[in-house]
């Protein structure tokens, strides 16, 4: 099976499975504990959390120092951020039209509560316009979420444009940058937005953990109670184990990234002209092909065929990809990503997520590209 779905959850790194099997042997203790196993699991727990904050481009000094509140995955961190960032308990909340469900639905919930979401719109590449974001601002506003790379498109969206706007009327901006790490270059101070959302199984790192790093000013409000772990902003035991294995992930995923993006970049472009060449330009649709995008994803649609069948076809010819989101893949419902970009009809449901990693070849990338030719060609006979 070749395996061309790596925005859904990427493999474990063989160096991050040992550095986990052996924290699984000598640091299992409980951080909290006052004996000195527990104390020297706090300090590696402690050293994980600084080694990934200055991998991040976070400001770690006596003076300053930004943080980072470990969490279950993506969607806790997001949740976190959309319910509990800002001084204020009121006002409104501003996302974009394309943010993961962990965003989109969590937002939901604030409005069946009585607050006021507003939602960026985006153009038909799918970047956020931001044309109003200031005049909004004016309004009481606790916080903005806008992604960094779109899961479904790799569409990147203008985050320091964003930041200053959002700087100017001093209102914190959380960046969900869960499909951006080892893909570009993410500096957190450098992007000028106040929280950051990622996760280490995008990376080849471990599942059932994620961070939400937090600039040094910006105040949360937790979400759980009954701790005082993490500052009392994310209570509950810590796992240094998992902590390990994603410091481990996100030193390999940084040291890798100055081959590693040209080299996805390179295949993804393979990919894109070995399927024109195939099949036909009149016969497909790269989407936000126009626009600035992560080096790893593409999303490619082949209108008048049906994505599930397309991909369950796909799935039966040893290649594994998918609809869309991994949580909304399986439903039949349209993705909210390419709807807010005004697609047609016949592209949204056409459409398949082809997503590499940095351990993908280039003789998988040709067959990835032959059977989808395969595939389609039979699709369209039948
Ligand atoms: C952009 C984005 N944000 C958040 C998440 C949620 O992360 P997790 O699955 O770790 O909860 C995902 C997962 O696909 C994602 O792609």
């Amino acid at each position: 099976m070749i395996y061309v779905d790596n925005n859904a959850t990427t493999s474990l790194a063989v160096d991050v499975a040992l550095a986990m099997s052996q924290a699984y042997e000598s640091a299992f203790y409980n951080p909290s504990s006052q004996h000195q196993a527990g104390q020297k699991a706090r300090r590696r727990l402690d050293d994980a959390r600084e080694t990934i904050l200055n991998s991040l481009g976070a400001v770690t000094t006596r003076f300053a120092s930004d943080r980072l509140v470990f969490t279950s995955g993506g969607t806790e961190a997001n949740n976190l951020a959309l319910f509990g960032l800002g001084k204020e308990t009121s006002g409104q909340v501003i996302i974009s039209a394309i943010e993961h469900p962990s965003i989109s639905e969590a937002a939901d919930q604030l409005t069946s509560r009585g607050m006021k979401v507003r939602v960026l719109p985006v153009d038909g590449n799918g970047v956020v316009q931001f044309d109003q974001l200031d005049q909004w601002l004016t309004e009481p506003t606790r916080m903005v979420s806008v992604m960094l790379g779109n899961n479904e498109t790799g569409v990147l969206q203008p985050i320091q444009e964003i930041a200053t706007i959002c700087r100017d009327h001093e209102v914190p901006l959380h960046v969900d940058a869960v499909q951006g790490i080892g893909k570009i270059p993410v500096n957190f101070r450098a992007l000028g937005a106040s929280a950051m959302t990622l996760t280490p199984h995008k990376f080849h790192g471990p599942r059932g953990i994620g961070a939400l790093v937090l600039d040094d000013r910006v105040t949360l409000k937790p979400s759980m109670f009954g701790g005082s772990q993490q500052l009392a902003m994310r209570p509950g035991t810590e796992s240094v184990e998992l902590a390990i294995g994603f410091e481990r992930a996100l030193q390999l995923a940084v040291e890798a990234l100055p081959d590693a993006g040209p080299s996805m970049l390179a295949l993804r472009d393979r990919l894109e002209t070995l399927l024109t060449d195939l099949i036909g330009e009149d016969e497909m649709v790269i989407i936000g092909r126009d626009a600035p995008r992560l080096p790893h994803t593409s999303n490619v649609a082949f209108p008048g065929l049906d994505r599930q069948a397309l991909v369950m076809a796909l799935d039966m010819a040893g290649v594994a990809c998918s609809t869309g989101s991994a949580c909304a893949s399986g439903s039949s419902q349209p993705s909210p990503t390419l709807l807010a970009m005004r697609l047609p009809e016949d592209v949204i449901s056409s459409s398949i997520r082809l997503s590499l990693s940095r351990f993908t070849t280039e003789p998988e990338v040709d067959e990835v590209a032959s059977r989808i030719s395969n595939c389609v060609k039979h699709l369209r006979q039948g």
